[in-house]
């Protein structure tokens, strides 16, 4: 494709043509937690009688993959809808970038940089692997299409930028392994490969910080190899920062560099994978339960 006369606004990081042969195993990967780029200060969020999340504060560093774990009704997913702006807690700041906010809607917070999956997975299932990872670019393409349309009356680069929109997802699509699907109905696919689908649908969106809501669950052994292999290959090549709820222990040991512990709404642990395991109050309330 010839350069475009004007900048174009979505310059695609170098997305690689192919992730990485083989994982890394997480103790060699390249560690860069750098400086805070995500920080919950004492967050409170109630359902009426319920209390969901009570003074939570915890920080996310840039190209870190951090974990959020606890048992079920912990209120590990409530704090990442109050992330992304489907809450708004009743106490509290979230801050992303020096940027803070409490009344944040979700795609403010996905035009600031931060997107999403969630625990039941939300794709159009009638339509192509390729179409619901284009919905995800949707954000990208409206802002760049109408900001085109400003300067040029005659859209004469629309069609130039939808293009360069399409190959953006392409790569997203090889660098996930799923071409030979991506002219299948999602709702034809195994349930892992439609998680994957959705971390493409997220990757689309270009995001700095990506939400992952137990993005594992229901995986087989195999399924959640591979999802663990893509999710560091996505932290490794995109440098994107990962913050990501798992209940599989194994895993969050394995791909994690820290890790915070909700529990009841509380949070009862923060540091290292090796701390977390060490913390007594952490055992008694997770691990020595149910693995
Ligand atoms: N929209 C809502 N309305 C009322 N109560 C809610 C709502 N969302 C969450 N809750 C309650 O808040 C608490 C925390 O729920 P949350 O879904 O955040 O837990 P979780 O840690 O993600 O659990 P799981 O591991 O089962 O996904 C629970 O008691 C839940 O019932
Ligand atoms: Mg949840």
């Amino acid at each position: 494709m010839n350069a475009p006369t004007e900048a174009v606004a979505i310059a695609p990081p170098a997305a690689p043509a192919a992730p990485a042969a083989g994982a890394d195993p997480a103790g060699s990967r390249r560690r860069g937690a750098g400086d805070v780029v995500l920080e919950v200060k004492n967050i409170s969020l109630a359902f009426g009688g319920v209390k969901a999340l009570t003074d939570i504060s915890f920080d996310v560093r840039e190209h870190e993959v951090r974990a959020i774990i606890g048992p079920n009704g912990a209120g590990k997913s409530s704090m990442l809808n109050c992330i992304n702006g489907v809450y708004t807690p009743q106490q509290g700041t979230i801050t992303f970038r020096g940027q803070s906010f409490q009344h944040m809607n979700s795609r403010q917070v996905a035009e600031m940089g931060i997107a999403r999956t969630f625990q039941s997975l939300a794709l159009f299932k009638g339509m192509s692997v390729l179409d619901n990872i284009m919905s995800g670019r949707n954000l990208k393409m409206r802002s760049s299409i109408i900001s085109q349309a400003l300067r040029n009356p005659w859209f004469s680069g629309a069609e130039r930028e939808e293009v360069a929109h399409r190959e953006f997802v392409e790569r997203i699509i090889d660098f996930l392994e799923i071409q030979a699907y991506r002219k299948v109905p999602v709702g034809r696919l195994p349930y892992g490969l439609q998680k994957r689908v959705d971390l493409g649908r997220a990757l689309a969106m270009q995001p700095q910080v990506l939400l992952l809501d137990e993005p594992m669950a229901g995986m087989n052994v195999e399924e959640k190899q591979d999802m663990s292999r893509f999710i560091l290959d996505v932290n490794d090549e995109y440098g994107t920062t990962i913050v990501l709820i798992e209940h599989d222990m194994g895993v969050v040991m394995d791909i994690s560099d820290r890790v915070v512990v909700l529990d009841y709404g509380r949070k009862i642990g923060d540091g290292t994978p090796a701390e977390v395991r060490a913390n007594p109050e952490v055992i008694s309330a997770y691990l020595g339960t149910s693995h």
